[in-house]
């Protein structure tokens, strides 16, 4: 019941990436159903997960906080807002997506933002398992979403300032209160225990824009993380 795994990392570390290997390799397992967010604004796991999402909760937010007439009469306008997010929500082979975006418009549309707070929740726990790739940092870490982490990732490099960026992090989300069970650090492109190493087949499809569901089932990234992967998901 919406067991919650939760990307963090510096920016280009490869939170995307692994967020869509995991969703590939529990979608594989078939563990469950599985729900995937993205949460960065900048957002790009549609396409690493191959799928096209027709609108975000920004745009939603946007539309009816602009337009409320918007809503049809026969229905609430909690209801509508709903029913809208339902419809946003994009439906793959094992896995669903839904896209956070960023409303653009002026207004803070504050009652809209908080049945979507609530919708948010009840959302998350239709599914077995939620994977939420966040933006770079954590103190935009999306409140509407990560407020509990079963797992928080930490995505870094094998560098001294990337392992340190990710203590940051780790200390931040604490200090943000964001409860969390489970913390697993993941060094990424490097080599040894609890590392992901460089793969010339994620690097080939970055290259040529594509999904990482047609990586080679074999390649050394996702083969490694089908071993590291169960201290994510194994649920205790
Ligand atoms: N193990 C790997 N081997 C080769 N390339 C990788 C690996 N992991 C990630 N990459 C590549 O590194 C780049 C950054 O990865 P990704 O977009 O997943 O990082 P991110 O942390 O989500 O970045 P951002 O902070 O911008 O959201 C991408 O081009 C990706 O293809
Ligand atoms: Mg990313």
């Amino acid at each position: 019941m919406g067991y919650v795994i939760a990307m963090a990392g510096k920016g280009g570390t490869g939170k995307t990436t692994i967020a869509a290997l995991l969703v590939r390799i529990m979608k594989e397992k078939k563990l469950g159903s599985i729900l995937a967010i993205d949460a960065d604004p900048n957002s790009n796991l549609g396409e690493a997960l191959g799928i096209e999402v027709k609108e975000s909760l920004g745009e939603i937010l946007d539309d009816i906080g602009s337009h409320p007439e918007k809503v049809p009469v026969s229905m609430s306008k909690d209801r509508f807002i709903e029913y809208r997010v339902q419809s946003a929500i994009a439906e793959a082979e094992g896995f669903d997506l839904l896209v956070m975006g960023k409303p653009e418009g002026p207004g803070c549309y504050c009652y809209v933002n908080n049945v979507l707070r609530g919708i948010m929740t009840k959302l998350i726990n239709d599914y077995d398992y939620v994977v939420i790739d966040n933006e770079a940092g954590l103190e935009h870490l999306s409140r509407r979403t990560t407020r509990t982490a079963d797992a928080l990732v930490l995505v870094t490099d094998a560098t001294a300032v990337g392992l340190r960026s990710a203590k940051r992090i780790s200390d931040l989300a604490h200090k943000l209160d964001i409860k969390i069970k489970r913390e697993v650090t993941i060094i990424n492109k490097a080599t040894g225990e609890g590392s992901i190493p460089q793969d010339k087949e994620i690097e080939k499809i970055s290259l040529k824009g594509g999904s990482l569901m047609d990586l080679n089932e074999d390649a050394v990234s996702i083969s490694t993380l089908r071993q590291i992967g169960e201290k994510i998901w194994h649920q205790n």
